[in-house]
């Protein structure tokens, strides 16, 4: 394979440039020409692509975002549109695609594979919701964001005696939820996974305030029953021990300087990308399983399948009153 492009999708993940790094240097050091392509899947749709050398991609690895851009596009669902960028590529003399990219994303991948061209799915999301793999690009450094946010936001909470809801981002997982959670200690958590009723809510501020605590920790992911604001709003309305207030992290968790856990499991996973590539593999999901980085069949599982955890849910529950 002597030509690969390259492609950033969804929401952007700290460590998505460390696996651009990575595919970039690997597939040049075997021979290959590396075309990277901007914004996404629209780019494909625009036909606008740079060819990437080795000193094009010096600088980013500590960077959060994505060089080349990133973002969803609507259009490429359309088959014609996914027929006419397949053509688009090999008439540019390219001959594998690597798209990083969170559980929408990967659906192109498979609908390209499809349509007979060889494209390796990397799974890259701060969700951490790509079916088949333990980890997903950005995840660690959004949690580690979000667990320093809910470091400082206990402190204030301790000195007014106050319960602090802290929403994460997540879409329609808790994974981010749960792991800030278990990592800063909080009292509660709310996932959409497990549905909780208000009630629950309001016995535990109880138990919590007869074990003289003065401050109660929710994170609260944004896939869950309430956002911030609504939950806030339900426990001031009604009798209880500590006053709320919120605070919405949003797209801090998006941002930052990749973690090291994020730039070296990336770096791996564009290695593993073009080594698929390069041996002729495709529909191929790059996998994080037991510490290892291994190329997995996407047709193992469906595109529906959603992803689980059920250990979050019991170490929490174990560790948290
Ligand atoms: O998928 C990553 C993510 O950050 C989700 O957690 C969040 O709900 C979504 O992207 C936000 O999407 P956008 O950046 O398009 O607003």
């Amino acid at each position: 394979m002597r030509s690969i492009a390259l492609l950033a999708s969804g929401g952007d993940a700290p460590g998505m440039n460390a696996c651009i790094r990575a595919v970039t240097r690997t597939a040049i050091n075997h021979g290959a020409e590396v075309w990277g392509i901007s914004n996404g899947f629209q780019g494909m749709v625009d036909q606008q692509t740079e060819q990437l050398t080795s000193r094009s991609v010096a600088g980013i690895l500590q960077r959060g975002g994505s060089v080349l851009g990133a973002g969803r596009c609507l259009e490429f669902i359309d088959p014609a549109v996914q027929a006419r960028c397949v053509d688009y590529l090999r008439g540019a003399g390219v001959e594998g695609l690597i798209v990083i990219g969170g559980d929408g994303s990967l659906r192109g991948v498979r609908a390209l594979n499809a349509l007979g061209f060889s494209v390796v799915g990397v799974p890259g999301s701060i969700d951490n919701d790509v079916p088949g793999t333990d980890n997903s690009i950005g995840a660690d450094t959004a949690i580690n964001t979000a667990v320093e946010a809910i470091d400082r936001l206990r402190d204030t909470a301790s000195a007014h005696h106050r319960a602090m809801i802290v929403e994460v981002m997540g879409r329609h997982s808790g994974y981010i939820a749960y792991m800030a959670a278990i990592a800063s200690g909080a009292e509660m958590v709310i996932v959409p996974e497990h549905p909780i009723e208000l009630q629950a809510v309001f016995d535990e501020m109880e138990a919590m305030q007869q074990h003289g605590k003065r401050h109660f920790i929710i994170v609260l992911a944004e896939g869950a029953k309430w956002r911030a604001a609504e939950l806030t709003q339900l426990i001031n309305d009604a009798d209880n021990p500590y006053d709320a207030r919120y605070t919405v992290l949003g797209y801090i968790q998006r941002g930052g300087s990749p973690s090291a856990l994020d730039r070296t499991m990336a770096t791996r996973m564009g290695v593993v990308a073009v080594g698929a590539l390069l041996e002729g593999k495709s529909n191929v999901l790059v996998a994080i399983r037991d510490g290892m980085v291994v190329p997995t069949d996407l047709s193992t599982f469906s595109a529906d399948e959603t992803k689980s955890d059920p250990w979050l849910q019991e170490v929490f529950s174990v560790t948290s009153s």
